[in-house]
């Protein structure tokens, strides 16, 4: 079973080094294991609660998407979409702000701090509050719950949002009766560096002090990287590796090899100057080929547009029915069919036979069901346990939460169902999309049929 990891990006600025060392490299390395099924996606809604500015906006948008796939994520395993391209994230954001106590938001640190501001200046509490930055976290929580995230990397300044998250995730599972959404993990990954930007500071965008990435080519990297403050020492005199900024941002790319010359060539006494130069080249064998792929990009955004709209198609595909089934669990079920490019509902047949389970024994030994249509087609397979009770207990479960199961789609031309956020029975595959979206409504048809016979 995968890990299912998520983050959003916030479109504004553009990336910089320290953005690439502490999110960029690690979250890409992280998408490449075996046992990660990654969801990233630029939260470009969030963006908008920063910036009224829709030329930023899209710049932004299109830069961190660029830098993105630059750094090497890949598309085609990394589900790699855009917030405001999902209609299901503001749909639940409304369900979740059904169910959110004011309270909890209240007490949200980006709230109170604009609070707190404006008291301290004897200002009304909510002077230049949006409801936006009021109702961050609840965005926030959407973008988690629609897609039941295991696992969400973040810097230290949103681990209260995830909390929040779980909060507004249990309160809906509570006041709806069921376990409709995974409680996501909070993931801080404490190794990664923290560059130091021009001034020693750490690097960020507040403190204008970066080091660009990508913008402004090889000849803006370089020329930041000689604006790096350094204390006064000259050519010949020993410099302590350990204070000086140069060091650790060197050490951010290099082996340890490579960071032991560079310790030993400060220690005996390099230009300030020169050592500059050595950090910019090493920063370079790295960042030259993205630099390539980036700007090639930047030049052809109808790729970019085409990889994130195929991104959102697989997002929506996960999004839709779980949309779907809330709908139908908190009573606005409208009785049409589900998926994103869903042909008209066909009206489900509810006379014949009904629906049934076979159970079976694996060559292995372990126990199985199939369940069938009442015209004898396959529609799911369980996965399988060792004990037999185990599995009839499943049954039982599938009868009694009947359509509003939670139905997902996991790959391309199949489906699964999937409860407390675990699969447990999958369909077959399909010829094509749409046979699968017709299959999703026999399929939900038959659980219904299960449910009323209950
Ligand atoms: N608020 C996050 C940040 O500023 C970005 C974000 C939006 C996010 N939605 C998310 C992160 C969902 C993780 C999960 O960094």
């Amino acid at each position: 079973m995968k890990t299912r990891v998520l983050t959003g990006i916030t479109t504004t600025g553009t990336p910089h080094l320290g953005n690439y060392v502490g999110a960029i490299r690690p979250a890409v390395a992280a998408s490449k294991r075996d046992d990660v099924d990654a969801f990233y996606f630029m939260a470009d809604y969030h963006a908008l609660i920063k910036s009224d500015d829709p030329a930023r906006i899209e710049r932004s948008r299109l830069e961190i998407a660029a830098t993105w796939l630059a750094a090497g994520l890949d598309p085609q395993k990394v589900t790699f979409y855009r917030q405001s391209d999902i209609p299901e994230i503001p749909e639940l954001t409304w369900f979740l702000t059904c169910v959110t106590a004011k309270g909890l938001l209240n007490r949200a640190h980006a709230y109170k701090a604009a609070v707190d501001k404006n008291t301290e200046a004897g200002e009304d509490a909510d002077a230049g509050v949006t409801a936006g930055l009021y109702m961050y976290p609840v965005l926030m929580a959407a973008d988690i719950l629609a897609f039941n995230a295991n696992k969400v990397p973040v810097g230290r300044d949103q681990i209260q949002h995830i909390e929040m998250a779980r909060d507004i995730a249990q309160r809906f599972n509570h006041i709806y009766g069921r376990e409709f959404f995974v409680l996501p993990e909070v993931v801080i990954e404490e190794q990664v560096a923290t560059l130091p930007g021009l001034d020693g500071r750490k690097m960020s965008k507040s403190y204008d002090n970066t080091i660009p990435l990508f913008s402004g080519g090889q000849k803006h990297l370089r020329d930041s990287i000689m604006r790096i403050v350094t204390d006064s020492r000259l050519p010949g005199e020993a410099k302590d590796p350990h204070s000086s900024s140069l060091f650790t941002i060197f050490r951010a790319f290099a082996s340890e090899a490579e960071s032991e010359a560079f310790h030993e060539a400060l220690v005996n006494g390099i230009g300030w100057g020169e050592a500059k130069q050595v950090l910019f080249e090493r920063i370079e064998v790295d960042v030259a080929p993205m630099r390539e792929s980036y700007d090639a990009l930047i030049a052809r955004p109808a790729i970019i547009e085409e990889i994130l709209q195929e991104g959102a198609k697989k997002a929506r595909a996960i999004a839709a029915p779980k949309i779907a089934e809330l709908r139908d669990a908190i009573g606005l079920r409208s009785g049409v069919a589900v998926a994103p490019q869903a042909a008209a509902a066909e009206p489900v047949p509810r006379s014949g036979k009904p629906p049934r389970f076979a159970s079976f024994r694996d060559a292995d030994g372990s126990f199985r069901f199939r369940l069938f249509s009442g015209d004898g087609e396959e529609l799911l397979l369980s996965r399988s346990f060792t004990d037999p009770k185990a599995a009839g207990a499943l049954q039982k479960r599938i009868k009694e939460l009947g359509a509003t199961s939670a139905v997902v789609q996991v790959q391309p031309l199949s489906l699964a169902l999937e409860l407390d956020g675990e699969e447990v029975a999958t369909t077959p595959d399909y010829e094509g999309e749409q046979a699968r979206d017709e299959a999703l409504n026999r399929l939900r048809g038959a659980l219904d049929q299960l449910a009323a016979q209950e």
